[in-house]
């Protein structure tokens, strides 16, 4: 079927199923990579400018500023070029140079709030942000507290249904926002009321109350100071878990030597942390992990031997386990 605009080319992405260790669960991973920008970020993106645009908050030739690392910008910055809108994304030294590059690609401006620190600006980004739109008549989307975010996973959900019937057993995902595991896991578990959603947060990270230390996911979890909006909806989530940075790392490393499967640093450790889901499950239980983003984007870091290094972020240990948790 021809299309018109690259956002048609949003969704429909597919499953893939790891070659686990026998005895284990199936683990299948929804590849959101294959997605425009590379990532599921881009379907939360158009929705919040949908509904932006229905309930009369942007119009034609408007201004749209976001707080983010990356894959919200690029979404929003391809949205924002298809439909005639400037673009302005705040961030700070953590967003990896190839989102950046990517999002001045589509035209977008950049507006970097940290200076020469090198950590996490996530709270000063948003008070940059919140002052674009309160000074100058931006509409900021908010993407921590706006509903349109989590409501732009629901064709996702919809997908994995139609693939997969009721037959889903868990759903793992990372958790930033809290957008595409809970609104993914909203509608699915209207039709699966027994449904298991399980988020996974880099070990840092405060979401799920533990305690807060620098971590290198790039796109997930919250850095310890920076608030937790109303996406994350903890009635839904059943347990909040974290992955440690060399867990996320190595599993992306092993995926793509081993099987040629390249994806992200935040998936790497969703992956790692449904594997080992998988083998306390055993043969019959069904794990879907959403995978955000594809490693083309990590090639400098996580892909790196001597970032790598340089962070102490090898571990064999971790390797060891994953050779005998996959096949
Ligand atoms: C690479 C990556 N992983 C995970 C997440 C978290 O997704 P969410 O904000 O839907 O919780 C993001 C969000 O930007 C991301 O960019």
């Amino acid at each position: 079927m021809i299309k018109t605009r690259t956002s048609d080319l949003i969704g429909r992405t597919p499953l893939l199923e790891l070659s686990v260790a026998d005895g284990s669960a199936t683990v299948l991973l929804k590849m959101e990579q294959y997605n425009p920008t590379g990532t599921a970020k881009i379907r939360m993106a158009r929705n919040m400018v949908d509904e932006a645009e229905a309930a009369g908050l942007l119009t034609p030739g408007g201004w749209l500023v976001e707080s983010t690392s990356g894959n919200t910008g690029l979404g929003l910055a391809l949205i924002a070029a298809e439909r005639g809108y400037k673009f302005t994304a705040v961030v700070d030294n953590h967003s990896c140079t190839d989102k950046l590059r990517g999002m001045r690609a589509y035209g977008a401006d950049i507006l970097n709030v940290a200076g020469d620190e090198e950590g996490l600006a996530t709270a000063e980004r948003d008070t940059v942000a919140a002052r674009l739109a309160a000074e100058h008549g931006a509409y900021w989307t908010a993407q921590h507290n706006n509903q349109g975010n989590p409501n732009g996973y629901r064709p996702l959900a919809r997908e994995l249904h139609d693939d997969l019937g009721d037959g889903i057993d868990y759903l793992y995902g990372a958790v930033g926002t809290g957008g595409s595991l809970c609104g993914t896991g909203r509608v699915l578990r209207e039709r699966i009321p027994d449904l298991k959603i399980i988020g996974v947060e880099p070990v840092g990270s405060v979401v799920f109350g533990g305690a807060g230390a620098p971590y290198h996911q790039s796109g997930t979890g919250t850095p310890e100071g920076s608030e937790i909006g109303d996406v994350v909806d903890y009635a839904l989530i059943d347990e909040g878990v974290r992955a440690g940075d060399s867990e996320a790392f190595e599993t992306c490393r092993y995926l793509a030597r081993n099987f040629g499967v390249l994806i992200g640093g935040s998936a790497g450790g969703v992956v790692y942390k449904a594997l080992e889901q998988a083998q306390r499950s055993g043969p019959g239980t069904t794990i879907v992990v959403l995978v955000c983003d594809g490693g083309e984007k990590y090639l400098d870091t996580v892909f790196n031997d001597d970032w790598m290094a340089a962070h102490g972020l090898f571990d064999a240990q971790v390797v060891h386990r994953l050779a005998a948790l996959l096949r």
